[in-house]
């Protein structure tokens, strides 16, 4: 089948799908109208039992931790807000339009994990950074991947033949646009488009692999908000993988926020609980994210001549990883420094001087040594040295990326 029939199927497919139900707009004219209250909301909510239903499940659920029982939609929009109601209405919508038909597919569950594990990042950031409303974020978050789900959804065999394709070197999107000739960006700002959503979300879920971010107005800040959190929601675990270009954007993308490596720190250590609390919103069940966390059982030493800063980021997902960091500035300082030690190196302020000591280190006979640096473009998103067997990771690596190392320092 040629780029341009699969196309226009998987246009024809999208053309088809299923409207919003008619509550989606009337609350969004509601809300958008200035003049409203929230008993307007209420009354426009209460028309539909179903969904009227759903809200207050949600309202009730520990992302919110509402103190006291809601029991009235009344109740819940003075408790949460028009605009959380409005979000909340737009995200249990969605899903259901689009979760129905590919429900059984590994691809899409993972998907949705992933579109959730983003709303939830994106939730903390704007919390963090003082981004409102932090509901807009959030729904921004969960739709971001809308055309991936429709793609997953339709076509289950053609998206699982593209992603055996991919392994972050080359950027999926590329991948998408040679097989059906547009990628999810455009897929996903269609979809929406159709649903008269508002132009906010359109332009996030169309812009969000862009290389670049442009302007300084809230519409920028919304779309760096939703690319970095779209790679901390790989960083701890929950997408298919993240590119080179992505990791890069991604740090671009916290500067242009302002957001300190101190910042999104604690973003990523709350990040788990606050991915639960979303998957019971939406009551997506999910094993894995249930599992206790298991003890460290392995160390990494990471050397960092940068005093002033260690990497918490870093040192978080270490541990995610099973690792008890060790933060030390030369190795000399760690304690009993040992073969079975993963050596991370981090120096922030010059590339070469890293990848010397990790020369050393290695011809020293540690061979489970990592350097951190910058991808240079048109590069792969990791590296290994074929000689010393170093490997070579973004500086702001995901779990993708240590278990990449894991293997390669194993081989
Ligand atoms: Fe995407
Ligand atoms: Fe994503």
């Amino acid at each position: 089948m040629s780029t341009n029939v699969k196309s226009l199927a998987l246009i024809d497919q999208i053309e088809n799908l299923p409207p919003l139900p008619n509550i989606v707009q009337r609350i969004l004219e509601i809300t958008e109208s200035g003049t409203s209250s929230a008993r307007d909301v209420a009354r426009v909510l209460g028309e539909d039992q179903i969904i009227a239903a759903k809200i207050l499940r949600v309202a009730n659920s520990p992302f919110f931790g509402v103190q006291r029982r809601v029991t009235q939609i009344s109740r819940a929009v003075v408790v949460l807000g028009s605009i959380a109601v409005r979000n909340l209405v737009i995200g249990v919508c969605t899903r259901e339009t689009l979760a129905a038909p590919g429900q059984q597919q590994p691809d899409h569950a993972l998907l949705w994990r992933h579109s959730i594990a983003v709303a939830a990042a994106c939730d903390l950031i704007a919390r963090r950074i003082g981004y409102d409303p932090p509901e807009e974020a959030f729904v921004a978050g969960l739709l971001h991947d809308i055309g991936q789900l429709a793609m997953v959804t339709f076509q289950p065999e053609a998206f699982r033949s593209v992603l055996v394709g991919y392994d972050a070197s080359e950027h999926f999107v590329q991948l998408e646009q040679s097989y059906w000739g547009q990628d999810h960006t455009q897929v996903g700002a269609k979809i929406l488009e159709n649903w008269k959503l508002p132009d906010v979300l359109c332009r996030v879920v169309r812009e969000h692999h862009r290389q670049a971010i442009q302007g300084t107005d809230d519409h920028a800040r919304l779309l760096a908000l939703v690319m970095l959190g779209d790679v901390l929601a790989h960083a701890v675990g929950v997408g298919f993988d993240v590119s080179a270009r992505d990791s890069r954007r991604a740090r671009a993308c916290a500067r242009f926020l302002k957001m300190a490596d101190s910042q999104q720190a604690p973003v990523l250590a709350s990040l788990q609980l606050r991915i639960q609390e979303t998957m019971q919103m939406f009551d997506v069940a999910d094993a894995r994210m249930a599992e206790p966390e298991r003890p460290p059982s392995k160390r990494a030493v990471w050397v960092s001549d940068d005093k002033a800063e260690p990497n918490e980021v870093g040192l978080l997902l270490l541990e995610r990883c099973g690792y008890e960091a060790q933060s030390v500035t030369s190795t000399t300082q760690a304690d009993d420094l040992s073969h079975d030690d993963l050596i991370i190196i981090d120096h922030p302020k010059g590339a070469s001087p890293a990848t010397e000591l990790a020369r050393e280190l290695a011809e020293d006979g540690f061979g489970k040594v990592v350097v951190l640096g910058e991808v240079p473009e048109g590069m792969s998103s990791r590296q290994r040295d074929s000689k010393t067997g170093v490997c070579i990771i973004p500086r702001l690596f995901t779990v993708f990326d240590i278990k990449w190392a894991e293997r390669k320092v194993q081989q």
